[in-house]
């Protein structure tokens, strides 16, 4: 059909005859010639259509946006004066012999060069949406990304192996989703919220290198950087000390950033313990791009009379710390009530601050609500160690430690996209030595960090059982830019160990037995050394891509609120189908109101609620 890609005529092929398929980007009739930019995947090409040639002529006349034309004609210079600079084809156009509509379009629902389309519509039309040359470098991107990846492991000797997806549930933190048995009424398959469980099967079957690019599936609650379905790049192996591992995997990872990104990301990559990062920037994935540091000043505050600090600077699960924003005196209070509100999002009960309009001044050169509950040692050494200048302002947060961890940790990255402190590039580093176990307060009980499988440093299952909370483990988190782009751990291979695990975690034997019954039995018939990793790809992409949204890295992928206007699923099952799976429908009146529908394109939003045995 086509002898070119219409991005690939160029003035090398002035005076010769092509013939080019696409669709019809923009068309403008300059009184008597018509023009048409026709767009395929490789770029657009200027089409001119003289009235010389009627058939053509009326054809071009006729055609519309998103038409699909094939075109004969000849390339030659645009006349001086009217070149495109920012087109590769911008030296050259066609000049047509014959015009061939291959297809006709109705009226798109959106323009291709319109950046402000809602999403819902973009996905309801999402074949539309893709024709959109960013979104094509976005799928070429992705598409390189897992060429790479594959290249690197295949050389370093890693099998692609592939793992159910209708399975036993992993704990990975997230709700399942789940499939129901036909043959084993009111049975389930739980969809994989990763493949954790079978690739350390694979390293107890010998595989030693094991890697897949694989569909993950979690029913959690959506962000920008979430999907319910997503893609790892899943990793495991055998018989490598940690150490050696990281540095294979780095090796991969700077190769992507390289070959697909054109980054050069630094040999050896950084690596911050989870207590220094929590320390200084409040989350375990910080953003290094932004200045800003947390200092702790607890032991300042202890005992002044305002009990907002002392309070939590006495309590040992507490946290008294300090935000220093150079130049933030500027900030006029207004601004200072939004980011009080935007921290009480995070469990912050305020936000106090100085502002340091003269630091040698003493208290009589700060400004603050807070000031004249401090004494002059601690005001001193609180200015001291933020190294707050002049023009500077300080923010405090104090509060347990988590919840000053998550508001403070939070504002430092608003301050930076406000304050425009963010600098460019690359930060990458390594997370490691992460505690086993967190306390989960509402709860009351301990709950994995990582996942349950991950080794602790200590080789004495007792220390798990005694000191829980003391337990660092042998996992790490590749971060970058402010995203976990990938985590993993070594694991436990000896199933006293595992099984202490399990009891920290309030899973008893039975339990254990029942979930992972599996996993324990084949830890006792020679178990090697192992450990892994896995990377979000979507998320490695969408950093890559400079996309604001995993979604745009996704060809088709759910909304915020998981569904897919384009297919309108999930959708009402019909009854047969859940008469076979032994799933009792209730009819509509009885049923709770439905969720508000989406705009599906079909199959309607359901209109039933289910029943299992
Ligand atoms: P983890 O749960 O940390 O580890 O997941 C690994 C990586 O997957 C990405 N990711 C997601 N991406 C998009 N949407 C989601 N809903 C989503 N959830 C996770 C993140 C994350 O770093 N089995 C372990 C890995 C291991 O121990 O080897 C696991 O799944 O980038
Ligand atoms: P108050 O005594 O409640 O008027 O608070 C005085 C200042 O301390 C105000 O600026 C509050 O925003 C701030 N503040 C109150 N509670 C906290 C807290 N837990 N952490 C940080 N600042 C706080």
């Amino acid at each position: 059909m086509r002898t070119h890609f219409c991005g690939e005529v160029t003035e090398r092929l002035d005076g010769e005859p092509v013939a080019v398929c696409g669709w019809l980007h923009r068309r403008r009739d300059h009184g008597g010639v018509i023009f048409i930019d026709l767009r395929d995947r490789s770029g657009l090409l200027q089409v001119v259509i003289d009235p010389d040639t009627p058939e053509a002529f009326a054809l071009a006349d006729r055609a519309r946006s998103e038409y699909v034309l094939r075109v004969e004609g000849r390339v030659r210079y645009r006349p001086e004066g009217t070149e495109n600079p920012e087109l590769a084809t911008g030296r050259v156009e066609v000049l047509a012999k014959t015009i061939e509509v291959l297809n006709e379009s109705r009226t798109p629902p959106f323009q291709l060069d319109d950046e402000a389309v809602n999403e819902e519509t973009r996905l309801r039309y999402r074949y539309v949406d893709l024709r959109r040359p960013k979104m094509h470098g976005n799928l070429r991107l992705r598409s390189e990304v897992t060429r790479t990846v594959r290249a690197y492991l295949d050389s370093h000797g890693f099998l692609d192996v592939e793992t159910p997806m209708l399975t036993k549930a992993t704990p990975e933190g997230a709700r399942d989703y789940l499939v129901p048995s036909r043959t084993q009424q009111g049975r389930f398959f739980a969809l994989p919220q990763s493949p954790q469980l079978f690739k350390q099967l694979l390293m107890m079957s010998g595989v030693e290198r094991y890697y897949q690019i694989v569909r993950c599936f979690r029913d959690e609650d959506l962000r920008a950087d979430r999907q319910p379905e997503f893609t790892q790049i899943d990793i495991e192996t055998s018989f490598l000390e940690m150490d050696a591992f990281l540095d294979l995997i780095e090796g991969m990872v700077r190769d992507l950033f390289a070959r697909a990104g054109g980054v050069e990301l630094p040999d050896p990559l950084p690596r911050l313990t989870w207590r220094e990062a929590m320390e200084r920037f409040g989350t375990d994935r910080p953003d290094l791009r932004i200045g800003l540091e947390l200092v702790e000043v607890a032991d300042l505050v202890r005992d002044c009379e305002f009990k907002v600090f002392a309070g939590p600077a006495r309590n040992p699960r507490g946290r008294v710390a300090a935000l220093r924003v150079p130049g933030g005196g500027a900030i006029p209070r207004s601004r200072i009530d939004g980011y009080t509100e935007f921290v009480g999002r995070f469990g912050a009960k305020g936000l106090a601050w100085i502002k340091v309009n003269d630091a040698r001044a003493g208290r009589e050169g700060l400004q603050s609500p807070i000031v004249k509950f401090l004494d002059d040692a601690a005001i001193a050494g609180i200015v001291e160690r933020t190294g707050a200048e002049d023009g500077d302002l300080v923010f405090f947060g104090a509060d347990s430690a988590n919840v000053v961890n998550d508001s403070l940790g939070a504002l430092r990255v608003r301050l930076g996209r406000d304050l425009e402190l963010v600098r460019d590039g690359w930060e990458a580093l390594w997370v490691v030595e992460f505690p086993m176990f967190g306390w989960d307060e509402r709860e009351k009980r301990w709950s994995a960090l990582h996942h349950p499988f991950t080794a602790p440093v200590t080789d004495d299952p007792e220390t798990l059982r005694f000191a829980p909370g003391d337990c660092v483990s042998r996992a790490y988190d590749l971060v970058v830019n402010g995203h976990e782009l990938g985590g993993g751990s070594v694991r436990i291979h000896r199933p006293e160990m595992q099984q202490a695990a399990f009891r920290v975690l309030g899973i008893g034997e039975e339990e254990a037995e029942e979930k992972f019954g599996f996993l324990l039995e084949s830890l006792r018939y020679g178990c090697p050394p192992h450990g892994g990793i896995a990377f979000g790809l979507d998320r490695i992409v969408m950093l890559l891509a400079g996309a604001e949204s995993i979604r745009d890295v996704i060809a088709f992928p759910k909304t915020q609120t998981a569904h897919c206007p384009l297919t309108g699923a999930p959708s009402a099952a019909a009854p047969d189908q859940l008469r076979e799976l032994g799933i009792r429908v209730r009819t509509p009146a009885a049923a709770p109101a439905p969720a508000p529908a989406p705009a599906p394109a079909q199959g309607g939003a359901p209109d039933s609620a289910i029943q299992t045995p």
